[in-house]
């Protein structure tokens, strides 16, 4: 189906700005970032029941204490069984399959599992699932789909704000949450409010600059 934001935005494919990455094309490369970094971990699990999952390590069996929990995600409710213990961006990525929000350093330095949580940008890494009971959790996918969004992603390709793009999920959620406040920031501000999300390649200029045009646009306030 189409939506309206998968239209073409102006001047793209029409070789006027030589700039040719689409939206789309953005965002399905953030996906297959996400499954080049499940890999390590599913490549454990031996066997998957409704109330154990076993890994082939022999670390871990999940599922004894496991919880019957619903979280509302990206404006749908899923019910999960859950560990107590399970993380938010374990059940996100794990048993929903949100793969865009980013497992890296699991220790909330680096902001590449950042998810909107009522609005405001969290490292998932950082929160249990069970907490999240009742409250709004939008992901990357859920910004993705969301034509409020559009403007902020159309300016992170039109910037090329990612090299690798293995942080740009984290990167595109905190911005969303800039995005939301609905006022525009120097570029100096944007930095500082961005300082909790790393960046390997180092594209933090281009990334500043894409989010500070798009708050420049307008917000989605
Ligand atoms: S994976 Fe959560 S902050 Fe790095
Ligand atoms: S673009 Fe590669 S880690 Fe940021």
């Amino acid at each position: 189906m189409n939506r309206p934001h998968d239209k073409p935005s102006p001047g793209q494919g029409d070789g006027s700005r030589g700039w040719a990455t689409t939206r789309r094309q953005f965002l399905r490369g953030l996906g297959l970032a996400g499954a080049v970094s499940v890999l390590p971990r599913s490549s454990t699990i031996m066997s998957v029941s409704a109330d154990t999952v076993q890994r082939t390590d022999g670390l871990e069996e999940w599922g004894r204490d496991a919880q019957s929990l619903t979280l509302n995600v990206n404006g749908r409710a899923h019910t999960v069984k859950v560990q107590p213990r399970a993380t938010l961006l374990e059940v996100l990525r794990y048993d929903l399959g949100l793969t865009g929000t980013k497992s890296i350093c699991e220790h909330g330095a680096c902001g590449g599992c950042s998810v909107l949580w009522d609005g405001r940008a969290v490292q998932a890494c950082l929160c249990l699932a069970i907490e999240a009971h009742d409250h709004e959790i939008i992901t990357v996918e859920g910004i993705a789909d969301d034509p409020r969004f559009v403007p902020l992603i159309e300016s992170f390709c039109a910037h090329d704000a990612a090299q690798c793009g293995f942080c740009s999920a984290g990167f595109v959620v905190r911005a969303a949450e800039l995005f939301l406040r609905g006022r525009s920031l120097a570029r100096d501000e944007v930095r500082r409010e961005l300082c909790g999300n790393l960046c390997r390649c180092g594209a933090y200029t281009k990334i500043a600059e894409a989010v500070t045009a798009a708050l420049a646009r307008g917000g989605a306030a």
